[in-house]
């Protein structure tokens, strides 16, 4: 009996033992958790403190040290790529601070080209991330196109390419553009560069890596072959030490020495069906910018394959070349419109021109170019503001959607269409 109770009573204290550590134990963890939650709390808030004066700092830089017009930048460095494509390093002639700029913006110049009559506006895409002493970027020679060898080849890249050496001086605006990458977020990324496409997603892979970033990036980069592969070495390094950063070349048309799985991943074009492949789900933000073509079938698989119109972001470096279904049937029941109101005129009041407008020549900048009437333009893209016009009546569609849409009262005449009557001060 005496046993009995005995053992009973080493239960009840072995239970109240158990129980006391048990509330030790849980106390203890919950204080350590709660003190990991403030941790990683506090982590988080100093995270968007450093992030808040990080981009106030953005802001300061940018406001203070932006330009308005054109500002004088020598070119400091020439560095072949190869390709045809040749990097410009440039450096304020005035010595000033330069603002930061978004990875993704472009310049854009004013350049005297020998035997232009007028100045030649083009755009080209920052490179590299954002650095205090140069702006780079990184042009392709343009040749003649494969059906017209005997036209003149490409006036501005030409130009860079064969005239432009360490020492010249050029006319450049500041950085602008709205295909850039959002820095702020950190969600993972697919960037994407066809051919010369590369520049504005070379800026933003830089930046991602620059900034300690371990944001998901997978950089998809589409040429033809070996010969076409520039700052190859670049990109592999950043893909072997950064293990957020994964690199995927695609060669189209590979050579005998092409080495698939050392000069490259894939032996095909960059697809929506190459990511379905490789990534893990659509679940991605895309920034693209390549040829026609790829733009085109990206952006329509992309949709297709169930992303998000907000999660695609691309740049054409030509005519706008990503007409979306809708906006290309819009665009033809505008075209269809004009067609119908047949007979309507554009008159160009500086040039004292009144012409029957015809949808099927493009936009008004194309229609303006065809009768010989003077509009300035850099991107024809609805990019740059160069084509802007004043409207002195009437009102205008756009083709595909500007970058931004200019004041009312005047129309961005490279993506532009009238919807009826229209005067323009051109
Ligand atoms: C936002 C933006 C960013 C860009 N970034 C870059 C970049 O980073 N790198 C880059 O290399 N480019 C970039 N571009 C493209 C660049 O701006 C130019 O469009 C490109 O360099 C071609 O300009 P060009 O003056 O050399 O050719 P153009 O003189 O405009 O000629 C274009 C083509 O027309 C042909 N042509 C000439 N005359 C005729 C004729 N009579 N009939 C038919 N065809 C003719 C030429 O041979 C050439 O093939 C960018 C464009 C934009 C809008
Ligand atoms: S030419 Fe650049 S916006 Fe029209």
């Amino acid at each position: 009996m005496n046993l009995l109770i005995e053992l009973a009573a080493l239960g009840v204290l072995a239970a109240l033992i158990f129980y006391v550590s048990f509330l030790f134990f849980t106390t203890l963890r919950s204080s350590q958790l709660i003190a990991e939650v403030a941790q990683s709390e506090q982590q988080l808030f100093q995270a968007r403190v450093a992030e808040i004066t990080a981009k106030s700092g953005y802001e300061r830089d940018k406001n203070e040290f932006s330009w308005n017009g054109f500002r004088k930048f020598e070119v400091a460095r020439k560095e072949p790529e190869g390709g045809g494509i040749c990097s410009f390093y440039l450096r304020p002639h005035d010595n000033r601070p330069l603002p930061p700029f978004e990875p993704g913006q472009y310049l854009t110049f004013q350049l005297d080209v020998p035997g232009q009559r007028k100045p030649v506006m083009r755009c080209y895409s920052l490179s590299d991330s954002p650095k205090p002493e140069y702006y780079r970027v990184s042009i392709k020679a343009v040749p003649p196109p494969r059906d017209k060898p005997d036209v003149p080849p490409g006036l501005s890249s030409n130009f860079f390419h064969n005239d432009i050496r360490e020492g010249t001086i050029l006319d450049v605006r500041a950085p602008g553009g709205h295909f850039f990458l959002d820095t702020n977020k950190h969600t993972p990324v697919v960037l994407i560069g066809g051919g010369i496409g590369l520049t504005p997603v070379m800026s933003m892979v830089n930046l991602i890596v620059e900034s300690g970033s371990t944001r998901e990036t997978h950089f998809f980069y589409g040429v033809r072959n070996a010969d076409e592969h520039v700052m190859k070495e670049h990109l592999e390094r950043l893909a072997a030490e950064h293990e957020n950063v994964h690199l995927h070349v695609c060669y189209s048309n590979p050579t005998d020495t092409d080495v698939l799985g050392k000069d490259y991943q894939h032996a095909e074009r960059v697809s929506v069906e190459l990511f379905k492949k490789v990534l893990s789900s659509n679940n991605y933000e895309y920034y693209f910018c390549g040829p026609p073509p790829m733009m085109n079938s990206l952006f329509e698989d992309l949709r297709e394959w169930g992303v998000p119109e907000a999660q695609i972001n691309y740049e054409a470096f030509g005519p706008a070349t990503v007409k979306k279904k809708k906006e290309a049937d819009d665009a033809t029941d505008t075209n269809g419109a004009g067609e119908a109101a047949a007979g309507f005129e554009i008159e160009f009041t500086k040039s004292g021109r009144k012409v029957p407008w015809n949808a099927d020549i493009g936009s008004i900048l194309d229609f303006a170019e065809e009768h010989e009437i003077d509009i300035d333009f850099g991107c024809r893209a609805g990019s740059c503001g160069t084509c802007i016009t004043a409207i002195k009546s009437g009102e205008v569609d756009y083709l595909s959607e500007p970058g931004e849409k200019p004041e009312s009262g005047s129309c961005l005449a490279c993506v532009a269409v009238p919807k009826g009557p229209l005067v323009l001060d051109a």
